[in-house]
């Protein structure tokens, strides 16, 4: 890369702006990712194991111990809907990270849960009525820029049964300039990113303009 490009990729990046970089699929990162994942001390690509009870624990009492089919959007390797089956749950789950999925899978096998898995992107999903609650867990919903917003809402409000229940979590802004990264700056011969050498530039910005759902 030389110096121009450099400067333009440095560049502030309008709000919800698209990038061109490949995280959650592309087959290097997403085996990364799957540790991390899997990793059940950090709170990194998935909550720590400790976290996630009690997110299983909230949503149970939610549902007021009734067992009910539930469709979880981006469910990564599945740590939630293994969780939810072994609590009598009938579980879908819905993500397109291949390597995830197919952890997913190798599990609910040796598991014997039991639970479906598809490898699909969840603004392309085409369920009807199919579910008593819909999932989404770990910030999903607001990275999604505001277009694909409505795209997943739709899906989700299409997915469900009448009087279907969508649970999701958002970032609040207390304390946000101590949740989220610092600037910072990396050079690795090979490692989280890359199997070979790369340079990290990370930068932190905060916008002020908030995002309305149009009702
Ligand atoms: C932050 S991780 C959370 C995973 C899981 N919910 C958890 O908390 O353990 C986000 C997950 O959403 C998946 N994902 C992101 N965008 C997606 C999309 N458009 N369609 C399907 N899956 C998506 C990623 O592959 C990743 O597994």
């Amino acid at each position: 890369m030389n110096i121009k490009e450099l400067i333009v990729y440095t560049q502030q990046p309008k709000l919800y702006e698209p990038g061109n970089a490949v995280m959650w699929t592309d087959p290097y990162i997403s085996k990364q990712l799957l540790e991390c994942h899997i990793n059940p001390d950090t709170d990194t690509a998935s909550r720590s194991n400790d976290k996630i009870n009690l997110v299983i624990d909230w949503i149970d009492l939610q549902l007021k111990s009734k067992k009910v089919s539930i469709l979880d959007l981006g469910c990564g390797p599945g740590l939630y809907t293994e969780k939810l089956a072994k609590r009598g749950h009938s579980v879908t789950g819905v993500d397109f990270s291949g390597t995830s999925i197919e952890y997913a899978k190798s599990k609910t096998i040796s598991n014997n849960s039991n639970i479906t898995y598809y490898c699909k992107n969840y603004l392309d999903i085409n369920f009807k009525e199919c579910f008593d609650v819909a999932i989404m867990i770990y910030l999903d919903f607001c990275v999604l820029t505001p277009p694909e917003r409505t795209i997943v809402l739709d899906n989700i409000y299409r997915s469900l049964k009448k009087d279907g229940l969508f649970i999701f979590d958002v970032i609040n802004s207390k304390n946000i300039e101590e949740k989220i990264l610092k600037n910072s700056w990396e050079v690795c011969k090979k490692g989280f990113w890359r199997n070979s050498p790369y340079i990290v530039l990370n930068k932190l910005a905060l916008y002020s303009t908030r995002y309305r759902i149009a009702s």
